[in-house]
């Protein structure tokens, strides 16, 4: 079978240039892109829904446990025999445990596209890999907190995750800062040659 030879046309109205913004530039011609790589880099955008559960999932983390340690350190009574719990703290523990469930599932629906498609043009890979690995560290300390029954060890555990914890929304921000950032750069159009001769 014999196949025909590609017929290369050069159109009135090509784009010279990715700064070519005449009106009609670009009229009438195919634009070749990679459209594969930008439905990925577009997908690991957020939808407005989605970001309101990732930043109101992860607010309830943090308040709860902050109001926690403000009243479990600052806010104890004294009593007869010896420091009295603050009635609103076994209610800030259940809050932070249904707000710890809920971020679960908000935390690992990212995993399928955001994580996914992300790693695979590898952008931001190293603040979302430090992300993942303080929420595992969260999971497992917050687990042994609750299941674990050592009073030797429990202190330990429970300041390396609340410290942990405190770390969590500036190192979300730095993550969204420089994602954005990078996404960004990916999209500007490269500059076009310049002939110095
Ligand atoms: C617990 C894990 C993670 C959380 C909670 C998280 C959360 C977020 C949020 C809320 C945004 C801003 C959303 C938006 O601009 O629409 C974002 C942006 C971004 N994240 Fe993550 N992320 C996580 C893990 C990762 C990982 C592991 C990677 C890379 C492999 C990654 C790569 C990115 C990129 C590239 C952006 C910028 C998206 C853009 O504006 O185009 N993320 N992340
Ligand atoms: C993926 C995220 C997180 C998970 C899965 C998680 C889970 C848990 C669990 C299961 C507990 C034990 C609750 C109980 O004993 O009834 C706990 C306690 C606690 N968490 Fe978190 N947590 C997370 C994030 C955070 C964050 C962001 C903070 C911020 C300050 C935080 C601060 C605390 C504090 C102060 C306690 C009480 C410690 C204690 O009882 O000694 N946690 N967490």
């Amino acid at each position: 079978m014999v196949h025909p030879l590609p017929v290369i046309t050069r159109k009135k109205n090509v784009r010279e240039s990715p700064r070519d913004w005449r009106p009609d530039a670009g009229r009438g011609c195919v634009m070749v892109t990679n459209a594969p790589a930008a439905r990925r880099a577009d997908s690991i955008r957020l939808g407005p829904w989605h970001q309101g559960a990732v930043y109101g999932t992860t607010a309830a983390l943090v308040v709860s446990g902050i109001i926690w340690l403000v009243l479990h350190y600052f806010l104890a009574a004294s009593g007869e025999y010896g420091p009295q719990v603050h009635p609103l703290e076994p209610w800030m523990l259940r809050l932070h445990g249904a707000a710890a469930m809920a971020g679960l599932i908000v935390y690992g629906s990212l995993l399928p596209v955001h994580v996914r498609r992300a790693w695979s043009i590898r952008r931001n890979v190293v603040l979302g890999i430090g992300l993942v690995s303080v929420m595992l560290l969260l999971t497992v300390t917050g687990y042994l907190l609750y299941y674990s029954g050592d009073e030797n060890t429990r202190p330990f555990i429970s300041a390396g995750h609340w410290i942990l914890g405190l770390a969590v929304p500036a190192l979300l921000v730095w993550h969204i800062v420089s994602g954005r950032a990078r996404a960004r750069i990916d999209a500007t159009p490269p500059e076009p040659m310049r002939n110095h001769a």
